[in-house]
């Protein structure tokens, strides 16, 4: 195994009034989940994130170093109150250390003496041949991204042939034994509405956890309208056809997806829906994202972010950013605003921003 960067982990950093810093916001909610977003590139081009030639990806000396993103979720979870850091990208296997970052994640210890559950947001490819370097770093949990099964349709959203590796990808996710892997299906008028089915009953039948995601406007601007928009009603009406639905009684908390006991004549399972536009959950939410180039942002949406990686780069201790980092979730605006009349998406896309 490959030498890791080993942690010290020092008393934490305690407010005067001898009360831990917490990423309190003036709405009452506590932010106990990172994302944090590894690289802005892709191997896809899905329609509904990219354009076909791809982005401006970010110059290098822009992006934080290994060193610099294992500080800053260092002081997240020690210091900060993060019990669970979720890497994203772009997509995050093109990150070559990957699994020395989620190594250096699962040497830490959150407020309450645990280690930090971790999980990778990725569109599946190479996974198979990566999982067991990342499982042996501590990797607890996968979701991958799966917007059809018809191996054509994939080949036309994502503008690459590449179904077979996701499917792979899955295969190792579920012999490894990650529970629950979950499966994100983004939802888009007239591309992949005619997916939910077969893909609801590929997951009941593999014992993954689908969640179908409606579609929000982070992608290139022509690529979302709020009128064709694919509700998560239109979503549940298509599954009533096959399955009876049943909602799930224990307590959502922060978690986006809305969940449902599916029923079928031949199987029965858990499918999600994430609701993220008609039925926002902001008042639960319990996240804060450092995008690739180190800002912080308090929301996907957010209109204005704090440059930790400029704070670090000008001297800032760990004290310092800690409180720049909780200075600035205090000012987490209560909701995303899609559909207020001055909404204007944000100037970064998904992949620059991290999933
Ligand atoms: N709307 C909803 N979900 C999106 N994702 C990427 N772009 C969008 C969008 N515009 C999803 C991907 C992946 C996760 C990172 O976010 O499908 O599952
Ligand atoms: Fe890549 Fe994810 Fe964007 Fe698709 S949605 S192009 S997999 S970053």
């Amino acid at each position: 195994m490959a030498e890791r960067l080993i942690l010290q982990t020092p008393p934490r950093h305690d407010t005067p009034a001898g009360r831990p810093l917490t990423l309190t916001d003036r709405h009452g909610r506590t932010a106990r989940d990172l994302r944090v977003s590894l690289t802005d590139r892709c191997n896809l081009r899905c329609t509904y994130c990219m354009p076909a030639e791809g982005l401006d990806w970010m110059p290098t000396q822009d992006t934080l170093s290994d060193a610099e993103v294992i500080r800053l979720i260092t002081i997240a979870v020690r210091d900060l109150g993060i019990r669970q850091v979720r890497f994203t990208g772009g997509e995050p296997l093109l990150r070559r250390s990957l699994a020395d970052i989620i190594a250096a994640t699962t040497q830490l210890r959150t407020d309450e003496g645990r280690v930090p559950a971790t999980a990778l947001t990725t569109n599946g490819l190479g996974l198979d041949k990566r999982l067991p370097e990342l499982v042996d770093a501590g990797l607890a949990r996968v979701n991958i991204s799966l917007d059809s099964l018809d191996r054509e349709r994939y080949a036309r959203l994502t503008r690459r042939d590449r179904l077979p590796d996701v499917l792979r990808a899955i295969d190792a996710v579920l012999a490894a034994g990650l529970h629950p892997l979950k499966l994100n299906t983004v939802v888009m008028p007239g591309v992949n509405e005619d997916d939910i089915l077969p893909l609801a009953h590929f997951a009941l039948d593999s014992g993954a956890q689908l969640r179908f995601i409606e579609q929000m406007p982070l992608g290139p601007r022509e690529e979302w309208k709020r009128g064709d928009m694919v509700t998560a009603d239109d979503i549940l009406a298509r599954l009533r056809t096959d399955f009876e639905l049943t909602p799930v009684e224990e307590p959502r908390g922060a978690a986006p997806a809305a969940l449902w006991t599916a029923r079928g004549v031949d199987k029965q399972g858990t499918i999600g829906v994430i609701a993220s536009v008609t039925r926002p959950f902001c008042g639960d939410c319990d996240r804060t994202r450092l995008t690739t180039d180190g800002a912080m942002r308090t929301c996907l949406f957010s209109r204005t972010e704090t440059s930790l990686r400029d704070l670090m780069r000008a001297g800032a201790d760990d004290a310092a950013l800690a409180a720049a980092w909780a200075g600035a979730m205090r000012e987490k605006k209560p909701g995303h605003g899609i559909d207020d009349p001055g909404f204007l998406q944000p100037d970064r896309t998904m992949s620059a921003i991290g999933g």
